[in-house]
């Protein structure tokens, strides 16, 4: 280990000499001060205080030893090699929403937050916009949305912009574009050399594929160059009932049935208490002149409880889902997968995962009281011919997530959501949570319906991603990694998130 490190020591002086101030025996935090006070935040600074807790759950708030708050990608780069020379282990976050403890901040090392890289810069052809990964999707839409356009992002707004990039992206516009991902035209990206290089299709296409999926193997991405679409008005709400096992039918019919690539939705059962599940869809129509989309006929045929579906705004709409975030509190995604070619194998997937789920729930609210539960639910995900048609249009040169209804079915990308007050329910239900999931795991496989697929942005930490995509697309992501990441720094440096291993 010590040789291994002199040797990069060495090889990272070689580079340049960009940093032969930086002494060796110093660690990451003391390297940052010398080098770049201004932008370094050591605790009892208040944008030190501010930045370590500002995530989606409280169990992501870990205690780093300072904060680095690069303004450009030299900074970024600088950043990056003061640990490497160094050998210090750090952390990078962007929008803080991956909800899983060291994904995204670090005990005792330095953590890198993307809060300044905030360009928003729309090409004078109006066709594509370079976005930075210290953004939200609010604030993505609302500058667009002074334009008339839209972009494939997140479907609430407080959510980050790199993380779902990187991850794949589930957006409202999945079923005309592809993942979020596709619509990537260009990366800014800093290499473990320090170098700040150009991805595209064209440039470096190896590592232009790997970034579609591949998380944060590769390098520290600077900057997204997205395309855009024309987006004024469009019919969105939330369509709310109460017979549940009737949803389930109209989930499984729309996404057997669907042909209308404008739609999307996204169907959740909310267990409110041991007596009351409601059922709650988003519903997004990306045209303002239907009030009642045919496509969403299995949903109107249900009796309803609450119906928001009205004129608004890509923008609007995301904000008002994004109220559903509530700060402060403990938060968990879990995901999983089945397919199914027919109506009633994607209805026996998602039966049998809820009733998985629903099987476990009396235990769960044994263990946490009413009032420290916020929202337990599960949502099954949609995903076939249209949206693998939208990706392969958006972008031809394909992405590392394996995605492949045309051989496996529509995939059901599910995710069970618990969220609860309290520290001292924590260990409780993070043993229910492995529990129920590999109960839902076993009886979906029971079932013949179950797809290893487990959608990263939905992902809990001891969930595996990569074996997901399929064996020739893992093994493909590693040799890109190890190409541009030879000495494997990114991997022994920077543990945090779904890493692809030496
Ligand atoms: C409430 C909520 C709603 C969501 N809605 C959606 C949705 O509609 N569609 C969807 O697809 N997903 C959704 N997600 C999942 C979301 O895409 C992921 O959580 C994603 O990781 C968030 O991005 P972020 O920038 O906030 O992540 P972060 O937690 O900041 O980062 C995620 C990972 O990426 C790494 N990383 C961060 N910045 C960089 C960078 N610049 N370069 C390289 N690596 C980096 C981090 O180290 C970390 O490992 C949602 C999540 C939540 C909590
Ligand atoms: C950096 O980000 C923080 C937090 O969003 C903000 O308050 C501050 O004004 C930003 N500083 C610069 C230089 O952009
Ligand atoms: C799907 O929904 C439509 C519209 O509600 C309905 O006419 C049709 O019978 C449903 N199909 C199945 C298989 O349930
Ligand atoms: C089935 O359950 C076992 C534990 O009982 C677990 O290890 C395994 O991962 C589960 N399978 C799936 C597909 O979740």
């Amino acid at each position: 280990m010590v040789a291994c490190t002199t040797n990069i020591t060495a090889a990272l002086y070689a580079l340049g000499g960009l940093f032969t101030q930086v002494n060796a025996s110093w660690d990451g935090c003391d390297a940052l001060r010398l080098t770049n006070s201004a932008k370094t935040f050591v605790p009892g600074q208040p944008v030190y205080d501010y930045e370590v807790e500002n995530f989606w759950s409280n169990h992501q708030i870990m205690a780093p030893a300072c904060v680095f708050r690069p303004t450009s990608a030299e900074d970024v780069a600088a950043a990056l090699l003061v640990n490497e020379v160094t050998s210090t282990e750090f952390a990078v976050r962007g929008g803080g929403h991956m909800g899983i403890r060291g994904a995204n901040s670090i005990d005792g090392g330095p953590l890198l937050v993307m809060s300044n890289l905030t360009t928003l810069e729309l090409a004078d052809d109006h066709k594509t916009v370079w976005v930075g990964p210290g953004l939200d999707w609010g604030e993505v839409y609302s500058y667009l949305g002074q334009f008339g356009l839209g972009t494939t992002g997140g479907r609430l707004s407080p959510v980050g912009v790199p993380g779902l990039l990187l991850g794949g992206g589930i957006s409202f516009h999945g079923n005309q574009h592809g993942w979020a991902a596709d619509n990537v035209v260009e990366y800014e990206i800093v290499l473990y050399t320090g170098q700040v290089v150009k991805v595209t299709k064209d440039v470096r296409a190896d590592l232009f594929w790997a970034l579609k999926g591949g998380s944060n193997n590769f390098g520290i991405v600077t900057g997204f160059r997205l395309k855009t679409f024309p987006s004024g008005d469009v019919y969105a709400g939330v369509y709310s009932v109460t017979d549940i096992p009737a949803l389930l039918e109209a989930i499984a019919n729309y996404s057997a049935f669907n042909t209308d690539p404008l739609s999307h939705m996204v169907p959740q059962v909310v267990a409110v208490d041991e007596q009351t599940t409601v059922g709650a869809v988003i519903l997004y129509y990306d045209s303002n002149e239907d009030a009642e989309p045919e496509c969403f006929r299995p949903f109107w045929d249900l009796p309803n409880v609450g119906n928001t579906f009205s004129k608004t705004t890509l923008s609007r709409f995301a904000d008002e889902t994004g109220q559903l975030v509530v700060p402060g509190i403990n938060d968990m995604f879990i995901a999983g997968t089945t397919v199914g070619k027919t109506y009633d194998s994607l209805l026996k997937g998602i039966q049998v995962s809820w009733e998985a789920f629903e099987a476990e729930l009396p235990k769960l609210f044994a263990i946490l009281p009413a009032a420290d539960r916020q929202l337990i639910s599960m949502d099954w995900q949609p995903l076939g011919d249209l949206w693998l048609a939208g990706s392969q249009k958006a972008n031809p040169a394909g992405n590392a997530l394996g995605f492949e209804p045309e051989e496996k079915g529509t995939y059901l990308a599910w995710a069970e959501v618990v969220e609860w007050r309290g520290e001292e329910h924590s260990e409780a239900v993070y043993d229910w949570i492995k529990t129920t999931t590999w109960k839902i795991g076993n009886a979906t496989q029971e079932a013949g319906v179950y797809d290893a697929f487990h959608y990263m942005g939905d992902a809990a930490g001891f969930q595996e991603i990569y074996d997901g995509y399929g064996a020739a697309n893992k093994h493909k992501l590693l040799s890109v990694s190890r190409k541009y990441d030879p000495l494997r720094l990114l991997q022994r440096l920077w543990p945090g998130g779904f890493k692809l291993g030496l």
